[in-house]
């Protein structure tokens, strides 16, 4: 690999996806939030009402989706066949169905050439749960952040538009997501042997980015 790849794993609410923002930002590189993939394949699965159990309806399925993301201003911008899907991929539900569709092992070997193709021209940060573990192996720095779910769930809480609040809903469906990706058979949710672990219970995003870039400037 001639770019450098920087991967950031974790569970949801470790703020992956803030700190990887950030960190493109200040290494001035590309910024690829793979679960929104995830969950642009889940949200087609929802609206074509997919039956992912039977195989040829799955594999005709994944050959046709064609997602694509631009950056936009500060957002990921996911498109679907052409069409901003961005402001659908974010619900509970959506969450859940992510979760669930990406441990069928079809589901990811469809994903990882769109992940290894941007990776081959482009410097850049990859958030997601199996980037250094599977993807890319050979990354130039690879970390795994992680925080007390107490705490993950008081973040994805006050993320949340007011009328679809309840802390304790957040929580155990953060914990249900944790559980299944952790022990899905492919590629689980695990920190890389080579991986630098950072616990940011106490800590802001801009105390993460700063031990980050400490140690992208060692490596
Ligand atoms: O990062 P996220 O919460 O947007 O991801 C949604 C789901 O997608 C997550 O619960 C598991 C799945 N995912 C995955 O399996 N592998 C990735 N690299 C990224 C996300």
């Amino acid at each position: 690999m001639n770019t450098r790849i920087i991967t950031i794993d974790g569970p949801a609410g470790a703020g992956k996806t803030t700190v990887s923002k950030c960190l493109s930002q200040k290494l001035g590189c590309v910024y690829v939030d793979t679960g929104a993939l995830y969950r642009g394949v889940a949200y087609e699965i929802q609206q074509q009402k997919i039956d992912w159990e039977n195989d040829i309806a799955l594999e005709a399925f994944l050959k046709d989706i064609d997602l694509n993301f631009v950056m936009e201003n500060d957002t990921f911008v996911l498109t679907s066949s052409g069409k901003d899907i961005t402001k659908f991929i974010r619900t509970p539900e959506i969450s859940m169905l992510a979760s669930s569709s990406s441990a069928i092992p079809q589901v990811r070997a469809a994903l990882l050439d769109i992940q290894r193709n941007i990776a081959k021209t482009k410097d850049a940060v990859f958030e997601g749960r199996d980037m250094g573990t599977v993807v890319f192996p050979g990354a130039s720095v690879k970390f795994f952040l992680f925080a007390d779910l107490s705490i993950r769930a008081e973040r994805r809480f006050d993320e949340m538009p007011e009328k679809t609040k309840d802390i304790r809903k957040v929580k155990n469906e953060m914990k249900i997501r944790d559980n299944n990706d952790s022990h899905r058979k492919t590629a689980p949710l695990k920190p890389a042997d080579d991986a630098i672990e950072i616990d940011s219970t106490l800590l802001t995003i801009e105390q993460v980015v700063n031990k980050m870039i400490g140690f992208i400037e060692k490596a």
